[in-house]
């Protein structure tokens, strides 16, 4: 497979100590001194890099997850925790069309586009919409298409294999939603609140099956070794209540 050598202005992650992710131009400072990135131009990825006091850095390439890290957070963002439910849940893949409502900061957009064939966000708000174009095309995001439109007055697009809505009052879009959404098809409404996942639930009751409401607890643990290298896990954080997922299959 032909290797790719590191571009200016492109991104790449620094792994060291701590981890930066930071594009290829100019100087980066951090707490372990300045790095020239410029060095890195035209270099393979793996490429070992100095700062100034002589802290050591591999330049790799980002991920997804570690480019979402650069994108500018608006109104409250999906996790990757509860995004990852969704392509668990629903096995969508790169063959496989999506709506996504409200787009917000493009979040879930931009982590689902990396999975699947090409996502359509929808955002209501011109403020939120800028921002949500602004953060792809910083990440050179290509098969997501925004669209600064009310979901209430339908979605575009026809025969989608998913659908998404993150934004109040979901069980009004539901009519939306089983027009576009091909048969077998999943739709995943994210509700922070318990009453709203009632309401949503009713409204699929009679076009919808395989209806399953979800919350993704996750606890991440650490080990450390005693003199006799016998290892002790513990607990080290776990993240509390994000929200309700609904899952729910069109008939
Ligand atoms: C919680 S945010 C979505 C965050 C997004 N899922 C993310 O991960 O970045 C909800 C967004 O839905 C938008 N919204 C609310 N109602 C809408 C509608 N009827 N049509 C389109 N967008 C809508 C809001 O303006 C807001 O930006």
């Amino acid at each position: 497979m032909k290797k790719c050598n590191i571009r200016k202005n492109s991104w790449v992650l620094l792994l060291g100590k701590k981890s930066y992710v930071v594009r290829v131009k100019g100087e980066f400072q951090c707490e372990f001194g300045k790095i020239n990135l410029e060095k890195l131009v035209g270099k393979r990825h793996g490429t070992e890099i100095k700062s100034h006091l002589g802290e050591k850095f591999i330049a790799v390439k980002p991920s997804i997850i570690d480019l979402l890290k650069k994108v500018k957070r608006k109104p409250q963002v999906i996790l990757p925790k509860d995004a990852s439910l969704i392509l668990a849940k629903t096995g969508v893949n790169k063959n496989s069309i999506v709506l996504d409502a409200g787009t917000g900061s493009a979040f879930l957009a931009i982590f689902l586009s990396n999975y699947v064939k090409k996502v359509y966000s929808y955002e209501k708000r011109k403020e939120f919409y800028e921002v949500a174009k602004e953060n792809i095309r910083m990440l050179r995001i290509k098969n997501v298409v925004l669209k600064n439109k009310d979901v209430k007055k339908g979605f575009d697009e026809r025969e989608v294999d998913l659908i998404t809505l993150d934004l109040e009052n979901p069980e009004k879009i539901i009519p939306c939603v089983k027009d576009s959404l091909k048969s077998g098809g999943w739709m995943v409404v994210f509700c922070p609140f318990a009453e709203e996942v009632g309401k949503v639930v009713k409204s699929v009751e009679k076009d919808f099956t395989q209806i399953e409401i979800w919350e993704n607890l996750q606890r991440k643990w650490e080990v450390s070794f005693d003199k006799n290298n016998n290892s002790h896990l513990r607990v080290n954080s776990f993240v509390t209540f994000t929200g309700f997922m609904v899952f729910a299959r069109k008939k």
